[in-house]
């Protein structure tokens, strides 16, 4: 696990994204909408989601930025990136994905690395808990201030939410990046967006 820091005032995402959800404060937005415990189904149901992924034009400008600023220089080649970074919220009481797992059960490419951003702090019970190794089971908070991502292995660690017990939301993304040498096409989609993990449609690749 690898945590990079980035520039706030330039990367100010989390501006870009109070804007989009036209709110004054990301840590408190469960005092406007909160939901039931999300289940299979409903972890990207809300009007959170909603906002954010009609209003992507006011995001993916600088998120283009820092793929091809920030994450493409660490590996020293072009890269394949998701193209549409998952948008989470963990909410006060609630979860930000229903279960367990790893990625690679729903057939992400097994070469794929993870990026965890918040726009928020994410620790304790309001960020992803992960464990060390592959199926030690020895979960750990992902503890993260905002202006850090987080390089993890999501693909192969078994990884999931406790229930949010801090006073504070957790509003972050994340995307998957894999090295153009090691892509692959491969018949697996997105439960969510049913995009296609493949170039042109759930990854573009640099150039
Ligand atoms: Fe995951």
């Amino acid at each position: 696990m690898t945590y990079i820091n980035y520039d706030t005032n330039y990367y100010n995402f989390k501006e870009i994204i109070s804007n989009i959800l036209n709110v004054d404060n990301l840590e408190k937005i469960h005092n406007i909408e909160n939901y039931d415990l999300f289940t299979k189904g409903t972890d990207q149901s809300t009007i959170w989601h909603k906002l954010y992924y009609n209003n992507l034009d006011k995001f993916t400008p600088l998120y283009e930025n820092f793929i091809y600023e920030v994450i493409r220089p660490i590996f020293g080649e072009e890269i394949v990136y998701q193209k549409i970074p998952t948008f989470r919220t963990q909410l006060v009481n609630n979860l930000g994905v229903f279960e367990f797992h790893k990625d690679k059960t729903y057939k992400h490419n097994q070469n794929e690395i993870n990026f965890y951003l918040p726009f928020t702090d994410a620790y304790e019970t309001n960020t992803i808990w992960v464990e060390s190794e592959e199926d030690k089971g020895d979960y750990k908070p992902m503890n993260v201030l905002y202006g850090q991502v987080v390089m993890w292995n999501g693909c192969h660690l078994t990884h999931g939410n406790k229930q949010n017990t801090t006073q504070n939301t957790r509003v972050s993304s994340d995307f998957r990046v894999i090295p153009l040498s090691k892509y692959k096409e491969n018949d697996g989609a997105s439960i969510y967006t049913k995009m296609k993990f493949i170039v042109g449609d759930y990854y573009n690749v640099t150039k």
